[in-house]
């Protein structure tokens, strides 16, 4: 089956999350049209894909998109309760009558009317209702009123400090008694909950996240929506009850001033904290909030049908039907750890395996999730999580030996559930070298042999952000494995230094530029575990290796531009870069100028794409300098960059005209002509320049392939009986030294003019490098200005001598 699959070997472009995956919150979540596609690619039609760490279950809703079988797996059991709920069929009027009868009753509730409702500090109605209030070091400082009565059924809102009334009753809220079921559970021995947290928040319970006023609200709404019967419609409530649990703590944090948004809060960090600072919502308008609206219950549960064309049909299993192989599901789903897995999977059975496995304890996700737990778990027991065998690291409690051993045989487990010769494709996004290490043992005891790893930037603030130390956008490993358990593992450290060694030398070779060392470290690690290697103490070794060579063949200087490592380059660069080609970036500028010159109006995405594909892994940009790139060119309007035109757009059409007068000065010295690839699409007089020109193919030259990618990429040729006389370069906007460095791959005697617009003579003239100086002698060069173009091609004959009457050279 694997036969017909045509491999993915770039980065893609992420794409805006529909309102699905806005829905509920969950740390590290993953660019959901990259997996789809991904999922298409790698599962056949009736194949069957599975995700064992599936989190937010995004991959399984992505899966029915692309209309294959999903398998969904995670040791969370709130997985299976987010499934679940967003595979319920869902009434807008049902669910609309439920939850205004349950805000209606709260809403008139002796506590909620005590200690929510204040007097309006505009129209002095006594049925404002408290939106939030705002707490430094447990005094009250300030309360967010909504008042109906101001405008007449308009909602007036705004902030105001609090009355003596109002701060009466906030000292006297913990004598609130609640009659209404609610969790006792206490904060277990995890590094989660220091004991200055426990002391910040005021207790060990996790009721104490809650003041006892929201406590007292939260109960209320709960109760209520465990007596509704229809058993879909309560799981559609209980998904707008969890949304608004945690951003009714007191770990909530007041914005920083900004008018528009002091009124909502969020749970930013992935982690149990508590502050100074609070901010105290009105858990019934948030609730509300939750409910309808955007990012709501409602929005996204109506968004799932259009989204994916169908309410997918599941299939639940645990232990007691864990022999259960009926295919008639779209997404299988359960509360499974990985290394039970083979209990319900059989051997050789999954396509394709696409994941995001939890690196480190990075997040502590079933932690983190108790929030939620502890309340779910009282509408079933099979909510309860179960922490001893979550794959994590924890201070004093699981150690990163444990943490291997349970990773591992995880991954064994993959191996025998893999058809033979399909492929798992897991993301990586940790900075941790030990972790990086463990993960590349798991692979290779398991039996797997590493195919590709793509460096994948993400757009999106994920949990790689978070751990990205250096200023370069947040990104991903995205590495590619195979099942062919042949899979041999070179261990010589002198192979492995000879390896990395090359590797970095034609990495900035390539890119021919100065390049920074976290870059050539997402390159190298794409290319050390696709070759074999396994090394123990990767990065330091990879680090001292090179370090041994500065000086003789690297040359390193500061980066000032950002926090991505020092500048590697070479001591002497003619000795590696045997192809010289213009600087990475400087064609990189090209590419996204060509692209907007031909279509005018681009988005974002559309430029990330073509960067992408024409400069894969190694090769890639930061996109933040992309966007750079960009503002030089276009103009940004609606969501899209619009080309400027004006001065660079003459600039091309000068460039145009320029090549071809150069054209004409050619074929009157008795040349034919070759026109640089990208300049062949050009148009001049309503023709493409390559229709001009009378050899399109360098074939015949004999140059070989890196050679020739160079040479075709040169603006023009000039060719005498089946070899190449001379090289002609236009210098529009870009560096000088770039045409020089691409000309050099052809012989020194060949004759290589350099034209540039009569703008430049000034900046031109003043160069004063004698590097640069010295190639431009060596190499046979000479230069010309636009004026002597003109003036050359209007000479009713041109031969070499009059050419060379204006052709200047540089003087020394
Ligand atoms: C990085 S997250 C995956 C996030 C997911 N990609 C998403 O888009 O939401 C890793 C997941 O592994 C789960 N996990 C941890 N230990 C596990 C185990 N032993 N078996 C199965 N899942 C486990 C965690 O609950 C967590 O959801
Ligand atoms: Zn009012």
């Amino acid at each position: 089956m694997a036969k017909e699959i045509k491999d993915i070997n770039f980065a893609l472009v992420e794409e805006t999350r529909p309102p699905i995956y806005t829905a509920m919150k969950y740390w590290g979540k993953k660019p959901h049209n990259i997996w789809r596609e991904y999922i298409k690619n790698y599962t056949t039609k009736d194949g069957l894909y599975l995700d064992p760490f599936a989190g937010s279950a995004i991959s399984a809703f992505e899966a029915v998109k692309a209309g294959r079988k999903a398998i969904a797996f995670d040791l969370n059991p709130l997985t299976s309760f987010l499934i679940e709920t967003f595979c319920t069929e869902f009434s807008k009027e049902r669910f609309s009558i439920e939850v205004n009868k349950i805000v209606n009753e709260v809403k008139n509730d002796k506590v909620y009317q005590e200690y929510f409702h204040t007097t309006c500090r505009k129209c002095g109605s006594n049925s404002a209702i408290a939106q939030s209030f705002k707490w430094e070091n447990g005094e009250l400082y300030e309360v967010g009123i909504e008042c109906l009565e101001c405008k007449k059924n308009i909602k007036t809102r705004y902030l105001e400090k609090p009355t003596s009334a109002e701060i009466a009753k906030a000292k006297k809220l913990n004598n609130i008694k609640i009659n209404t079921w609610y969790p006792e559970d206490m904060f277990y021995n995890s590094p989660s909950f220091s004991a200055n947290f426990i002391d910040c928040i005021g207790g060990n319970h996790f009721s104490d996240l809650w003041t006892r006023r929201n406590l007292y609200i939260i109960s209320k709404i709960f109760n209520k929506i465990i007596e509704v019967e229809d058993a879909n419609l309560k799981k559609q409530l209980l998904l707008g009850f969890i949304k608004t649990i945690h951003l009714c703590t007191k770990m909530c944090v007041p914005r920083r001033e900004n008018a528009k948004r002091s009124f909502s809060t969020s749970w930013g960090r992935s982690a149990y904290l508590c502050a100074s600072r609070q901010m105290e919502m009105n858990p019934l308008l948030v609730f509300y909030g939750n409910c309808f609206g955007k990012q709501s219950v409602e929005s996204s549960l109506i968004n799932i049908k259009k989204y994916l064309g169908k309410i997918p049909k599941t299939l639940y299993v645990d232990k007691s039907n864990k022999s259960n192989r009926s295919k008639s599901f779209d997404i299988k789903y359960g509360i499974i750890d990985i290394n039970t897995i083979t209990d319900f999977i059989e051997e050789d059975s999954i396509d394709f395996i696409m994941t995001d496995p939890p690196y480190g304890g990075l997040v502590q996700y079933l932690d983190l999730s108790t929030i939620w737990l502890i309340w779910l778990k009282k509408t079933d027991q099979k909510f309860t999580p179960d922490y001893e065998s979550e794959i994590t690291i924890k201070n004093n409690i699981q150690d990163i030996e444990t943490y291997k051993r349970r990773f591992q045989n995880g991954i064994k487990n993959l191996f025998k559930i893999l058809k033979k010769d399909g492929k798992i494709l897991f993301t990586f996004h940790n900075k941790d070298i030990k972790i990086w290490n463990a993960f590349l043992n798991a692979v290779s005891m398991s039996g797997f042999k590493i195919e590709k790893v793509i460096h994948q930037q993400n757009r999106r603030t994920g949990e790689s952000n978070v751990a990205n130390p250096y200023g370069t956008s947040a990104s991903d490993f995205y590495i590619r494995c195979i099942k062919k358990p042949t899979a041999i593992f070179k261990t010589n450290e002198q192979d492995f230094e000879h390896f990395v060694i090359e590797k970095t030398i034609s990495l900035i070779a390539q890119r021919n530029e100065p390049t920074p060392y976290q870059i050539l470290f997402n390159g190298l690690l794409g290319e050390i575990s696709p070759a074999g290697f396994i090394i123990e103490d990767f990065d330091k070794n990879i680090e001292q290796i090179l370090s041994a060579h500065i000086g003789s063949i690297f040359d390193i200087t500061n980066n000032n531009d950002n926090k991505a490592g020092k500048y590697w380059w070479f001591k002497n660069p003619t000795e590696y870069i045997k192809y010289p080609d213009k600087k990475l970036t400087d064609r990189v500028e090209d590419t996204i100028a060509s692209l907007l010159r031909r279509k005018v109006s681009v988005t974002f995405d559309e430029v990330l794409g073509e960067v992408f594909v024409k400069y894969p892994n190694g090769l890639t940009p930061d996109i933040k300098s992309i966007d750079q790139i960009l503002k030089k060119f276009a103009n940004k309007s609606g969501g899209k960059w619009i080309y400027k035109g004006g001065e660079t757009e003459k600039d091309f059409t000068d460039h145009t005209e320029i090549l071809y007068f150069l054209l004409e000065i050619g074929k009157k010295m008795g040349y034919k002509i070759y026109i640089g690839k990208r300049e062949q699409s050009e148009i001049y007089n309503g023709k493409k320049l390559s229709e001009y020109a009378d050899i399109k193919k360098l074939d015949k030259f004999n140059l070989d392939q890196d050679k020739k990618s160079r040479v075709e990429m040169l603006d023009m040729i000039w060719i005498n009986n089946e070899s190449i006389e001379c090289a002609l370069e236009v210098e529009n906007s870009t560096n000088f030294t770039s045409g020089i460095q691409r000309a050099s791959n052809l012989n020194i005697s060949i004759n290589k003019i350099m034209v540039l617009p009569n703008k430049r003579k000034t900046e031109f003239l003043s160069i004063k490098d004698p590097l640069f100086i010295d190639s431009f002698k060596k190499y046979n060069w000479g230069y010309l200005f636009y004026d002597d173009i003109v003036k050359l091609k209007s000479l009713r004959n041109i031969n070499k001598e009059n050419l060379n009457i204006f052709l200047n050279h540089f003087i020394l």
